[in-house]
């Protein structure tokens, strides 16, 4: 074992610095030649990526005079970004209140609850089905959040557009892979939602070694992106794939190439990697793999691919993904 992290005053100082493990039974059960490992995100306080997001986007509005101390905090949320910044701003002082579709999972709702966020609710446009939340849904949530700002006079974290969230994984996430892989990564593959993740992580680690191959990965039937017509718009991988193609943090230089995933095999790969690697995680992270079998048994045969573990799997006991 090695030696534990030191003690910590701050729940904001136990953000970031998470696992990289390699999934072995994940490349042998399929018979693939190549490596897989895993960034286990949901080790982070409140079990996801966007707690990192959160903290940098809140810090570097403070340090702008963007947020003054005290004001109120709103974002539109499909729950991570709210529960990392619920704790973010209720260990900085400031009120936070989290918009979001009643599509997405109630875990999420009442672990912002929890967390000390008041949270809006927003119905779902007619004719959506719950766990699936569609563009027209996002535009009602959008409607909401911009209501909720005037009233409260908040700043909005903005995650759709805030440099700040890139910047979270250029600075973490993306040196943290390259160090704890010993700079053994030839590709590095996100199932996108604002797209942060993908473009501060592709960036890192392209500075480290420019022949780092990138993919970025969206829901089959809705990759616009991909430049794909669009032709399955509701799918079940929370927190990504919303279809929008005017997305600000979204770089097309930073692309080697489109990749699709199918619910069923976003599905299929997160039972498994509960059920072989005892990793519980989300929709997105079960897409994530799904996706970087694709390459191993396609055009990146043999090659060491990195991928984040998203969140917890805790946050979808409520729907069919664990049944
Ligand atoms: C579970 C999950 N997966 C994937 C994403 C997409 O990440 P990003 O917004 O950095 O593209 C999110 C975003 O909130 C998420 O919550």
């Amino acid at each position: 074992m090695s030696v534990p992290n030191p003690l910590a005053h701050s729940i904001l100082d136990l953000i970031g610095g998470t696992p990289l493990l390699e999934l072995h039974r994940c490349v042998a059960a399929r018979g693939l030649q190549g490596r897989l490992l895993a960034k286990l995100e949901l080790f982070n306080p409140a079990g996801s990526k966007k707690d990192r997001a959160a903290l940098e986007i809140i810090k570097q509005a403070k340090a702008e005079g963007l947020l003054v101390d005290g004001q109120t905090v709103v974002e539109l949320t499909s729950g991570n970004m709210g529960a990392g910044l619920a704790i973010v701003c209720r260990a900085l002082g400031h009120p936070f209140v989290a918009v979001i579709s009643q599509g997405n999972s109630v875990e999420r709702i009442r672990q912002m609850k929890a967390l000390g966020a008041e949270v809006v609710i927003v119905d779902q446009s007619p004719g959506s089905i719950p766990g699936q939340v569609s563009g027209a849904d996002l535009a009602l949530v959008e409607d909401r959040a911009k209501a909720v700002v005037a009233e409260h006079q908040a700043f909005r974290a903005d995650q759709f557009v805030r440099e700040a969230n890139c910047l979270a994984h250029e600075r973490t996430t993306g040196p943290e892979i390259w160090d704890q892989s010993g700079g053994e990564v030839d590709v590095f593959l996100d199932l996108v939602g604002t797209c942060g993740t993908y473009t501060g992580v592709a960036r890192a680690l392209r500075i480290k070694n420019q022949a780092i191959r990138t993919y970025l990965v969206e829901p089959a039937g809705a990759a616009v992106l991909a430049g794909l017509p669009v032709t399955q718009p509701r799918h079940k991988l929370q927190g990504a794939g919303y279809g929008r193609t005017n997305l600000a943090l979204f770089d097309p230089a930073l692309v080697t190439g489109y990749l699709q995933v199918t619910d069923s095999e976003a599905e299929e790969a997160a039972r498994f990697l509960a059920a072989e690697e005892g990793i519980l995680a989300g929709f997105s992270t079960g897409a994530n793999l799904a996706a970087a079998w694709q390459l191993l048994a396609g055009p990146e045969s043999g090659a060491t691919i990195a991928f984040l573990a998203c969140d917890s799997g805790l946050k979808y006991l409520s729907t069919d993904l664990f049944p």
